[in-house]
């Protein structure tokens, strides 16, 4: 990879101009009024992929937002690595608390990226990550070092369900045939501290309705003698969680899957400050479920959150009501073996059940995703391990995350291959919230260690 290397060496400005061009496309999934942008977007990576040497390069329209699909061929029997990634980014919204514009790419020094990070909606999740795949790609191939068949498959709905990509894979699993899958879109523990991502939580992601009267009401005739379906609301959602932390929605953790005693004190040893955690938060103490550590909460165990709650007045001013009705966005983040099919209904059996006589209750299962774990004693983990040692200088650690891709385990059930995750980006980088950013180390240590585990990988494989 020798030659690869110094190609990346002499790229690297325009390797880096050529992202920042792409963080300007505001290629927002959730929002309708971006389609126009989406599509744009995955008219670049098409463009992109073509320019770094794919033979074939296809975007596929779908009912919502296109899959961009490319790849090289280059010997039947050699291994095929199927890469990953996802083109859409969140909305940026609160625009108001960005340094500087969300679609206009600059780059800053910060205290953990002293070589500059690039400051943008995507930067990080995903399109900073998965571009370093492009680049890499390109590196290997013109300078005659590729070692694998290559297939990209970048979507433009990670962000809001990946409803039809499923479909898609379901319907092209011959196009999409391969021997690894390979995923830039989580996290490393720090610059210094390299990690591969063993697990991912799945997700159970519910909406509730609380109506209370049947219309708004003068909250001093009426006030009093209705419940406020507001207050309710509150209580309801307050009663899902008891003193201990535990979820309260019954049968919630019927089947979640027991970590053994040495798999948790292995975690416990990755670097972590408890202090320096809370204070970057801003929060005088960490808070979470009893009996597990801030590691373990935010890994291995189930949560639920309320995302979002609204209802009555919320313009300037007071507006003395008392509304008809309330509402919230639930979400719950699942641990291996829960179904967020069964935790969703579970949830919505549990809700009506404790919704007071004085209310109705509405309850709708927005999405969800089931969770993975990959197992390290697969040539694909190794040969990621051996990538990010050559780079790092220092064997990477394995870590289960908090986040969720849940195609991941569509992949394996369909497609029935391993996916490894390695992704580059750090948990402090701001992805989903103002000021999301991806230091310059971090791109460019992505795109050298990339074609490493290209190699590893065709040599674990023809050995
Ligand atoms: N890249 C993230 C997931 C992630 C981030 C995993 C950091 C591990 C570390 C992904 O784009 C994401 O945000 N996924 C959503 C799930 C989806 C169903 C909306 C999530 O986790 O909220
Ligand atoms: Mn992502
Ligand atoms: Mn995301």
């Amino acid at each position: 990879m020798k030659n690869t290397q110094a190609y990346i060496k002499k790229n690297k400005d325009r390797f880096l101009d050529e992202l920042m061009e792409t963080l300007k496309i505001p290629s927002i999934s959730a929002d309708p009024k971006y389609a126009k942008d989406v599509k744009k977007m995955a008219e670049s990576i098409k463009k992109h992929l073509k320019k770094a040497g794919c033979d074939k390069v296809e975007v596929h329209p779908t009912a919502k937002h296109p899959i961009v699909y490319g790849e090289k061929m280059i010997d039947k029997k050699l291994p095929t690595v199927l890469v990953y990634g996802h083109y859409d980014v969140q909305p940026p919204d609160p625009l108001d608390l960005w340094d500087s514009p969300p679609f206009e790419p600059v780059i800053k020094k910060t205290k953990l990226h002293p070589k500059g990070a690039i400051f943008a909606r995507g930067a990080c999740d995903d399109k900073g990550q998965a571009f370093m795949h492009v680049k890499a790609f390109e590196a290997m191939l013109k300078s005659k070092e590729l070692p694998c068949n290559v297939k990209f498959m970048i979507e433009g709905e990670e962000e809001v369900g990946s409803t039809n990509l499923y479909d898609f894979v379901k319907k092209n699993k011959k196009k999409l045939d391969c021997d690894v899958i390979l995923i830039s879109d989580t996290s490393i523990i720090n610059n210094k501290t390299p990690s591969i991502t063993t697990g991912l939580r799945g997700l159970a992601y519910m909406e509730v309705e609380v109506t209370g009267p049947n219309r708004d009401l003068h909250s001093g005739v009426y006030g009093g003698g209705v419940a406020n379906p507001i207050n309710t609301l509150c209580k309801m959602i307050a009663s899902l969680q008891d003193k201990n932390g535990k979820i309260t929605v019954k049968g919630f953790y019927d089947k979640v899957e027991t970590v053994s005693k040495k798999e948790r004190a292995l975690m416990n040893q990755a670097p972590h400050n408890e202090k320096a955690y809370a204070k970057d938060l801003g929060v005088k103490e960490t808070h979470g479920e009893k009996g597990y550590t801030t590691l373990e909460r935010t890994s291995i165990r189930p949560t639920l959150d309320c995302n979002g709650i609204w209802g009555g007045y919320t313009g300037a001013g007071a507006k003395t009501v008392l509304p008809s009705k309330a509402y919230a966005k639930i979400s719950m983040r699942l641990v291996p073996n829960q179904s967020s099919k069964e935790i969703a209904k579970l949830f919505t059996k549990h809700f009506k059940a404790i919704a007071p006589p004085y209310v109705k209750v509405k309850v709708t299962d927005l999405h969800g995703g089931e969770g993975s774990v990959t197992p390290t004693d697969t040539p694909e983990y190794k040969a990621a391990e051996i990538a990010m040692e050559k780079t790092f200088g220092k064997k990477p650690l394995p870590s289960r995350e908090g986040g969720s891709i849940p195609i991941v385990a569509l992949f394996e059930k369909e497609l029935k291959v391993k996916t490894v995750l390695m992704g580059f980006g750090l948990n402090s980088d701001d992805i989903h919230s103002p000021n999301e950013h991806f230091g310059l180390f971090n791109y460019y240590r992505g795109i050298e260690t990339i074609p490493y585990f290209y190699e590893a990988y065709a040599n674990l494989k023809s050995s």
